[in-house]
């Protein structure tokens, strides 16, 4: 017997904590200022005040886990385009989580953006490749942007975010 406020029970589930959060995993590789303000409009639409019940963590590429992967219910990826293919952080984390995510995340949402300085159509194709492997879903057109981010493609990325955070609310 328990009552509200007292510490959960070792081993049970605290029937007064509410409603679980969903979570939304960023994941991306930031190698400079363009990239960065692209990652920052995504997260700032991500988590725009609006959105209820979504937490949204942003991991480095580099820094990424399985667990990570298998703990959230969408995802968002940012790259640079290199050498015509996915930033080889990018590249890295696939190969980390592809076998041991391949069978729990199936059908989970989530959307991309790229940023290159001339053309990112390797980077697109690749990762849809391995993506359509995993079966996500795809919750928004990719963000691509070649040059110097304007206003309207920083408002893509803040779209981009807030889109996939929405849809786990749904
Ligand atoms: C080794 C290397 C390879 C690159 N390859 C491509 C490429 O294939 N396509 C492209 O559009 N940009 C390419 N870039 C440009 C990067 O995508 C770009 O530097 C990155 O998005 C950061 O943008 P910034 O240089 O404007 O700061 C490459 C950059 C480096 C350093």
């Amino acid at each position: 017997m328990r009552v509200a406020g007292s510490p959960p029970l070792a081993g049970r589930p605290d029937p007064y904590a509410g409603p679980v959060p969903a979570r939304l995993l960023i994941i991306h590789h930031t190698p400079s200022p363009s990239i960065h303000a692209m990652f920052e409009a995504t997260r700032s639409g991500a988590t725009d005040p609006g959105i209820d019940g979504v937490e949204v963590t942003a991991r480095a590429a580099l820094a990424a886990s399985a667990v990570d992967v298998l703990e959230a219910d969408g995802y968002i990826l940012g790259t640079p385009a290199n050498l015509g293919y996915m930033s080889g952080a990018l590249k890295h984390f696939f190969d980390l989580v592809y076998y041991p995510c391949l069978e729990e995340t199936v059908r989970r949402p989530y959307g991309l953006y790229v940023h290159g300085n001339n053309d990112t159509g390797g980077a697109l194709a690749a990762i849809d490749k391995i993506v359509t492997g995993l079966r996500w879903q795809r919750a928004f057109e990719p963000v691509t942007v070649v040059g110097e981010p304007t206003r309207d493609d920083l408002d893509r990325c803040y779209e981009l975010g807030a889109t996939l955070a929405s849809r786990l609310t749904l």
